[in-house]
This record gives C-alpha cells, sequence and structure tokens, in this order.
C-alpha cells in the first residue's frame, strides 16, 4: 500500500495554516527523495473544521498540525524513505 498523505485545503484550515503545511511537506518530501514513494492528496473539508489544520497520514487524522509537529511526523512516518527510494 502506498503511503498517503490527506491535507486538508478547506478554508478554514487554510486559515490556520495547512498552505504552509503543504509546503513543508512538498519540501520535505523532496529533500529526502521521497517524493514519488508518498501520494500526497488534498481534501475540501474533513468535518474538523475548528481542529485544523488538519491533515491524515496512512488513514491516521492529525489535528492542530503546524510546522513543528510536522517536521517531527515526517521524520516519524517517512524517515526512512531514502533506504526505500
Ligand atoms: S476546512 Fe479543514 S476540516 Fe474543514
Amino acid at each position: 500500500m502506498t503511503p498517503r498523505i490527506k491535507i486538508c485545503m478547506g478554508s478554514s484550515c487554510f486559515q490556520r495554516g495547512s498552505k504552509s503545511n503543504l509546503e513543508f511537506i512538498e519540501a520535505w518530501l523532496q529533500m529526502h527523495r521521497c517524493a514519488a514513494a508518498v501520494e500526497l492528496v488534498g481534501s475540501r473539508c474533513e468535518d474538523a473544521c475548528r481542529k485544523g489544520p488538519n491533515m491524515e497520514i496512512n488513514g491516521r487524522p492529525y489535528h492542530g498540525v503546524n510546522l513543528e509537529i510536522l517536521a517531527d511526523l515526517m521524520e516519524q512516518h517517512f524517515g526512512k524513505c531514502q533506504v526505500n527510494s
């Protein structure tokens, strides 16, 4: 199963920082040479706007994601990506 990141780009999450999160994810995947190994998709709303910015990694939801949290999440889920690419 392809590793998957789903990031909410709905208006509420967008205002709370999902654009910065998306840019960070894209840069992180490129830097770690795993962009081709990870499916990155957007959504319009996850029905949890008040908890945003929201995203899922491999089906697991994460709320209130900021750049500090995101760095740890990416390392935790995809830190070994270079080995597999
Ligand atoms: S806009 Fe992201 S959960 Fe609604």
